[in-house]
């Protein structure tokens, strides 16, 4: 009888004492005394042969005995766990070379935006953004060009699947429409944003680009102040010595209507290639808002007057950073992208 208690006594000294020095050994710990062929088991069924009187004595000798294992597993398993991992930490090389990181760049199209941006922002232009879907009014009608005018075959345009009047805006002048519906006088606003016609694309024209367009709706606005206004602009585009010219030009929302060439000379390869040997570049269009205009979107034309302006992004682009064919602008090659870098 003595045996069993003894037998006991001797697994528990045994559990106490084992030294477990890494995880293999624990787990053999495991397997001995918690796992299903445990040698605590078949103590148990020695129970039977204990007299009656030692049979609670001995069942919660067994209990303890199992409980000690248990304890000292999950005591262990924690010691060794955060003793590897300070291990692993040990083992970082803190003056190993970081993994290089590719920062992100903007894109030339965005750079030159932001820039116009900035330039009409601190004279006063706020930004107005809107639509890329619009309706044939506000692209087309309000902008003095109804339905049989010939001048709507010169933007060839985008119409949404079975529409007749739902489009992808041809120009961001749809904008002056929708501020003008909205707004009172005065009106000072800049439209930056992406316009589509349906072009072939090729090295000089693409189906999508970008425009930059400007609106200002006062009393008493003369052609004088859309030049001076557009003077600072390019003073503040291409250097302090840039001259401008405004040549007569034609469009259906502004009368009368100019074209904007800023001075390039003609001492640089660049400027003669680009400027086609004339030393100007055309830069926008510009003019006096159309009466018709205003009155369509419901501003007295004998009380105001207003300029406006309409900017292309791409040209000016691809001339700052020397960029030979529109389309790398939209494929946004990496390789093409991580070259351009700007704080704004
Ligand atoms: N919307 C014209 C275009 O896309 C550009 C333009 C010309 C805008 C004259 C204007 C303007 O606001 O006054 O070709």
């Amino acid at each position: 009888m003595a045996d069993v208690f003894d037998k006991v006594d001797e697994v528990l000294a045994e559990i106490k004492s084992v030294e477990i020095a890494d995880s293999d050994a624990l787990e053999q710990f495991r397997i001995k005394y918690l796992g299903t062929k445990n040698i605590i088991k078949p103590l148990f069924g020695e129970i039977r042969n204990v007299p009656n009187e030692r049979k609670k004595e001995f069942g919660q000798l067994l209990n303890s005995l199992k409980q000690e294992a248990e304890a000292k597993f999950e005591a262990t398993k924690s010691t060794l766990s955060s003793a590897e991992g300070k291990k692993a930490a040990s083992e970082i090389d803190l003056t190993a070379p970081n993994d290089p990181i590719s920062r992100g760049s903007r894109h030339p199209v965005s750079i030159v935006m932001n820039r116009l941006i900035e330039v009409f922002e601190r004279i006063g232009f706020t930004v107005a953004e809107e639509r890329e879907i619009e309706d044939d009014w506000h692209n087309f009608t309000a902008m003095n060009t109804p339905e049989d005018h010939p001048a709507r075959d010169m933007q060839d345009t985008f119409y949404l699947k079975n529409s007749v009047t739902r489009l992808l805006r041809t120009h961001t002048s749809s904008v002056q429409a929708r501020v003008m519906t909205t707004e009172k006088p005065p009106i000072r606003i800049i439209a930056p944003g992406r316009v589509y016609r349906n072009e072939t694309i090729s090295a000089r024209s693409h189906c999508q680009f970008h425009q930059v367009e400007g609106l200002y709706i006062d009393e008493n606005v003369s052609f004088a102040d859309m030049r001076q206004t557009l003077l600072y602009f390019a003073k503040e585009m291409y250097g302090p010595q840039t001259d401008i010219r405004l040549r007569p030009s034609y469009f259906p929302f502004t009368e009368p209507s100019a074209e904007m060439d800023v001075w390039m000379g003609t001492e640089t390869e660049t400027a003669r290639k680009l400027t086609k040997g004339t030393g100007w570049l055309e830069v926008l269009g510009c003019g006096m808002v159309d009466p018709n205009v205003l009155e369509n979107c419901g501003i007295d034309s004998e009380k105001y007057s207003g300029f406006a302006f309409g900017i292309g992004i791409e040209r000016s682009a691809m001339q700052k950073y020397d960029i030979s064919d529109i389309r790398l602008l939209f494929e946004n090659d990496s390789r093409f992208l991580k070259q351009f870098s700007s704080v704004i």
